[in-house]
């Protein structure tokens, strides 16, 4: 996975992606990251600036459309200079789009390249936004003061989802999100901890019925925090029965 990133900070972004376990996939050359500031493509008379007034008004700044443009036709031309002719796929972080998923996170772990594209201020120039944006990502309802703290978490889930970053590659089959359930409560030594003790049958031994135990609190744990998450999830005869006793203790009175 090759990562570009337009921005004006490209520090704060190779500095998040740069450690754990993102870092060590860099490392390992599965995920590549390039950083391209936009100031590098401010006209020369503007003195690395890459914003302006906005047009009719009001408060702050809007980022200017040709060093935004500048620097994602340099992105683009040297990715077809690799011969590759499908259209980059350039992801705008803005409040306004379409809501960042797991789902998203997976789908978006096949491709071989993404740019990502990270406003300030106000905000960039609608009009380059419509010549190279393909994807709008929010990362949630409320504003932050920039875009690179949502792509860097845009590119942390996307990065678990390319095959060979997680040490062991069933860690991300059993987790929060993956089958619409969240994950089930974990525990490592010590067994008792002020007083409090490991489900015992974590202990046992007995994969079987490990598993079995983990799906049920799986399924406990959404229907108690993210109710919402059951109605896509796909459960047996057996689980749907325990939801349904779930369901009737949460009904009785007191
Ligand atoms: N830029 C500012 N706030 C944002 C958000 N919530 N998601 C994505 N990009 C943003």
């Amino acid at each position: 996975m090759k990562y570009d990133v337009l921005t004006l900070f490209p520090e704060l972004v190779e500095t998040m992606l740069g450690s754990s376990i993102t870092g060590r996939a860099m490392a390992k050359g599965l995920i590549t990251l390039e950083c391209i500031n936009m100031r590098d493509f401010a006209p020369p008379e503007r003195k690395s600036r890459v914003d302006d007034y906005p047009f009719g008004g009001g408060a702050g700044m809007v980022i200017q459309p040709e060093p935004v443009y500048e620097s994602w036709r340099f992105v683009a031309e040297q990715r077809a200079r690799t011969g590759k002719t499908s259209p980059l796929r350039t992801i705008y972080l803005t409040p306004q789009g379409r809501t960042f998923n797991q789902q998203t996170a997976i789908e978006l772990a096949q491709e071989e390249e993404l740019c990502f594209l990270c406003g300030h201020y106000e905000g960039i120039d609608e009009r380059v936004l419509e010549e190279i944006v393909t994807d709008e990502i929010s990362i949630g309802d409320y504003v932050l003061t920039g875009g690179e703290l949502p792509a860097a978490v845009v590119m942390d889930a996307i990065s678990r989802m390319v095959p060979g970053v997680l040490s062991n590659e069933h860690s991300g089959e059993d987790e929060s999100f993956m089958n619409s359930l969240l994950e089930y409560p974990q525990y490592t030594r010590p067994a008792v901890w002020h007083d409090r003790e490991v489900p015992p049958i974590l202990l046992s031994g007995h994969h079987a019925n490990v598993d079995a135990w983990r799906r049920l609190e799986s399924i406990r744990r959404t229907f108690e925090r993210r109710p919402e998450l059951l109605d896509h999830a796909e459960l047996s005869k057996k689980e749907k029965a325990f939801l349904e006793t779930l369901r009737n203790e949460d009904d009785r009175p007191g």
